[in-house]
This record gives structure tokens, C-alpha cells and sequence, in this order.
């Protein structure tokens, strides 16, 4: 007889329990890796102070250092030193690059490397990011000159760059991407004449502010700075960078707070810049109890404080593609919120939501409607009816972090326990997570 195997990664979630006390939440991720990239390709150190110790911008260091990028070791709480190449110095790898779970390491890496002549490299991920599109990457940066090939007529990886000579561009690019317009300025950095990227809306800017503090020649402009052009022909220079913790994972403790009865939180020096703020105007709408302190300008960031208490009859909210590059990511704990809201929630133009580490909208829908949710599910979007009650059920996360740390939220405010399938996922953007759920559940 075949003995079932014990299912290590199942994890028990209690029903109920307010959230009280304060929350730090980790460095923000898209910065992290932003700072290790920007950092290896400049010219002598970059110190960075509140790196996100998570595995996926241990994918992005590790693929940096196969390429000879001296980084020391990252660790919860200590600083971490890039010791940079210069804009044309990365090695060719001896071996396989590996990205594995994070769509912005492969993306931006690929405009780092479609410039560095006469190397070759190959990238791959784990099987999530083996199926997600690369070419919206690869297309682009083809136009420049850049010699890239995959599967799928180079839309999957394993992907591989035969660094070559490239050539400036005027390019728009289909969807605001934050990880496409980062790609190409990257490579913009080592080609031949300036590149402008032309967004049809604007997404996070973190790489923007960042190339400019590094000293790259680089000009915002248009109408909401939607065009942003590169001139190369200057070394970037090793910087101090402190990156303030992520919205991203911030806005777990910033929904909980609000739906979960009794509950009182701050959560400390977290990130607002103005490109990541969407859920705090999806807050305001929903009339939750969010307020801002201690607002400040961190190494060209700006960073707060937010408190956060639970309202009773949130109002129902509706968000669409305008909005949508500004909260792209908080669409799953938002669909949780819509479930406690009084009334209909509508979430549209979020077909984005469906190439991310897994279809967030299918996995969302399907997981909350186990729970008992009633919602619909569009090609672009959810329709949820707020003020049934959940059940607890036995969850899964389908491998993605940002769907285990929604189920678990939600699963509180269930009225029955339920299980989490794959729940240690959290680790990819925010390894602290469980730890920080079950102390803010102890009052006191
Ligand atoms: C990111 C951009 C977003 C976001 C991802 C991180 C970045 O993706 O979903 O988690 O750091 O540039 P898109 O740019 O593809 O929307």
C-alpha cells in the first residue's frame, strides 16, 4: 500500500483575531533590484541600506555575480556593498543565468546585456517564468539592434543574448510596463545616439530617479512623463541608496487593517512614491480609517508612516486602466477588500493581472469563490458583490506570493479555519510575513 506523504507546506489559518501593534514592512522590491543592477554597471561602490533580503532580488545578485560583480552577502538588516564593472564590464557567465521566479530580473536584465558586445549569455527561470512573455522585451530592444532568441519565436525562455553593437530608438511600448521601459533604458545606456521610450501611461519611475542620481544623462518629459529619452556617452556613478519598504507588501497590513474588526495598526517608513500610491486613493474612496505621518523625502524617495484602523461599511470601490500601473500589484488583496465591501466592487482594464507569476485574476477568483465570495470574472477584470460572509476552505497559492499573503488576510476574516497550500511562497517579496502576522495577532 502506498503510504501518503505528510504535505509539509500545508499551513492552518485560525478564523478571526484583530491586527494591533506596529509593522516595518521589508525594502521595497522593485528599488532592491534596481539598486543592485544600476549598482554593478557603475563605476566603483554602491552602498545600499535596507536591500529586500528576498528571493527574488537573490536571483537578480546572483546573476550579477556569475557575471563577475563583486556583491557581499545579503542578510535582514545589514548593508550591502556592489563593487560596480562600469557600464561595459560584465563577464560572460560560465553557466546558465537563472532568474528564478522574477519577471523583473530577466526583463532588465536582458536590456543590461543585448549591449555587452561580443558576450553571450542565456537566461532562464523557474517553470512560472518560463511560460511569461518576454518579447514585449525582446521586440523592443530588437529595434535598437539587440540580438535575442527564445522559444516561441523568442516570447519564452530560455532566452538567449548575443550582445551586440545597438543603436538609439524612438519606441512606444504597447502596455505601461515599468519592467519594458526599464529594459530599454538599460540599453539605451551602451547604445549608439539617445533612445526615448514613449509610455501609453506612466508606470513606476523608480528606474528614472534612480539613473539620474547615478549621474545618466536621462530627460523626462510629455505630458504626465510619458516620454523619457537616454543619451548615453556618461559613466554612471556608485551611489548610497536607502530604499524604504514596499507599498507592495505594505498594503497586506493596510487592507487587514481596515476590514478586520478591532484592528489597529502602524506600519513604519514605507514608500509613497506618487507612481505606487493607487491603493491609498482606493482607500480614500472606500472611506477606510488611513491616515499618513511623518512624511519625509528618503534618498529621493518619499517615505511615511500610515495608521490604520478598522471601519465599519467600507464603501465599494471601482478601478480601471487609468489607475491600474498604479496598484497593479495590489489587485489580489484588493479583490479581498471588495469582498467586505458594502456593495459592488468593479475591477477593470487589469488584463496585466493575467501574465503575472501566475493569472492573478483566474487564481483570485477561483480561491475566493472556494471560500464562498460572490464575484465574476471578466477577460479584464473582477465583479465582486461585497457582504458575503467567507468560509474557511482549504486554500492554495498556486506558488504565487502576492495570492498566499490575500488568502491569508482573508482567511481571517472567514468564519470557519482553513488551510494554505504553498503559503511559504510570501518568502519571494516579503520572507518575514508569517512572522509579522502572528505578532501583530497577539495584543501585546
Ligand atoms: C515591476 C513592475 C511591474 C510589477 C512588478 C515589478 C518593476 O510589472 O508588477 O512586480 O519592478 O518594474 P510591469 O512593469 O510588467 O507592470
Amino acid at each position: 500500500m502506498k503510504v501518503p506523504t505528510k504535505d509539509h507546506s500545508l499551513r492552518n489559518l485560525q478564523k478571526g483575531g484583530e491586527l494591533f501593534g506596529k509593522v516595518k514592512v521589508p525594502g521595497d522590491k522593485s528599488i532592491s533590484h534596481r539598486s543592485l543592477l544600476f549598482g554593478s554597471i557603475a563605476k566603483g561602490k554602491t552602498i545600499i541600506e535596507g536591500l529586500l533580503p528576498a528571493e527574488d532580488p537573490l536571483s537578480t545578485a546572483e546573476c550579477l555575480r556569475s557575471m563577475g560583480v563583486k556583491i557581499s552577502p545579503i542578510k535582514k538588516g545589514e548593508i550591502v556593498e556592489v563593487n560596480g564593472v562600469g557600464l561595459n564590464g560584465l563577464q560572460e557567465p560560465q553557466d546558465i543565468l537563472n532568474c528564478g521566479n522574477s519577471g523583473t530580473t530577466m526583463r532588465l536584465i536582458m536590456g543590461l546585456l543585448a549591449g555587452q558586445k561580443n558576450r553571450h549569455f542565456i537566461l532562464t527561470g523557474d517553470k512560472s517564468l518560463r511560460n511569461r512573455p518576454m518579447k514585449r522585451v525582446g521586440q523592443p530592444l530588437k529595434m535598437m539592434g539587440a540580438k535575442i532568441s527564445g522559444r516561441h519565436d523568442g516570447d519564452l525562455a530560455p532566452l538567449s543574448i548575443m550582445g551586440s553593437k545597438l543603436r538609439g530608438a524612438v519606441i512606444g511600448t504597447p502596455v505601461a510596463s515599468a519592467q519594458i521601459k526599464s529594459a530599454i533604458l538599460l540599453a539605451a545606456l551602451n547604445a549608439e545616439g539617445s533612445t526615448t521610450v514613449i509610455e501609453p501611461a506612466r508606470s513606476r519611475d523608480h528606474s528614472e530617479r534612480m539613473l539620474k542620481a547615478f549621474g545618466a544623462n536621462l530627460e523626462v518629459d510629455g505630458e504626465m512623463g510619458r516620454h523619457i529619452t537616454v543619451s548615453p556617452g556618461k559613466d554612471l556613478k556608485g551611489q548610497s541608496i536607502i530604499v524604504p519598504g514596499d507599498i507592495s507588501s505594505a498594503a497586506f497590513w493596510l487592507v487587514a487593517g481596515s476590514i478586520i474588526p478591532g484592528s489597529e495598526l502602524i506600519i513604519e517608513n514605507v514608500g509613497l512614491n506618487p507612481t505606487r500610491t493607487g491603493i491609498l486613493d482606493v482607500l480614500e474612496a472606500m472611506e477606510a480609517n488611513i491616515n499618513i505621518i511623518n512624511k519625509r523625502d528618503v534618498a529621493g524617495e518619499p517615505v511615511g508612516d500610515i495608521k490604520v484602523y478598522y471601519k465599519e461599511n467600507l464603501k465599494p470601490f471601482k478601478i480601471d486602466d487609468e489607475i491600474m500601473p498604479r496598484l497593479v500589484d495590489e489587485v489580489p488583496i484588493l479583490s479581498v477588500a471588495a469582498c467586505f465591501c458594502n456593495g459592488i466592487s468593479q475591477i477593470k482594464g487589469a488584463s496585466e493581472l493575467r501574465v503575472k507569476e501566475t493569472d492573478r485574476l483566474d487564481v483570485m477568483a477561483r480561491q475566493l469563490k472556494r471560500m464562498g465570495a460572490n464575484l465574476e470574472e471578466h477577460p479584464d477584470g473582477l465583479t465582486i458583490h461585497g457582504g458575503n460572509p467567507l468560509e474557511g476552505c482549504e486554500l492554495d497559492s498556486e506558488d504565487d506570493h502576492r495570492i498566499a499573503m490575500s488568502l491569508a488576510i482573508a482567511s481571517i476574516m472567514a468564519i470557519s479555519n482553513s488551510t494554505l497550500r504553498r503559503g511559504e511562497v510570501a518568502a519571494i517579496s516579503y520572507p518575514d510575513f508569517w512572522d509579522d502576522l502572528k505578532r501583530l495577532q497577539q495584543k501585546n
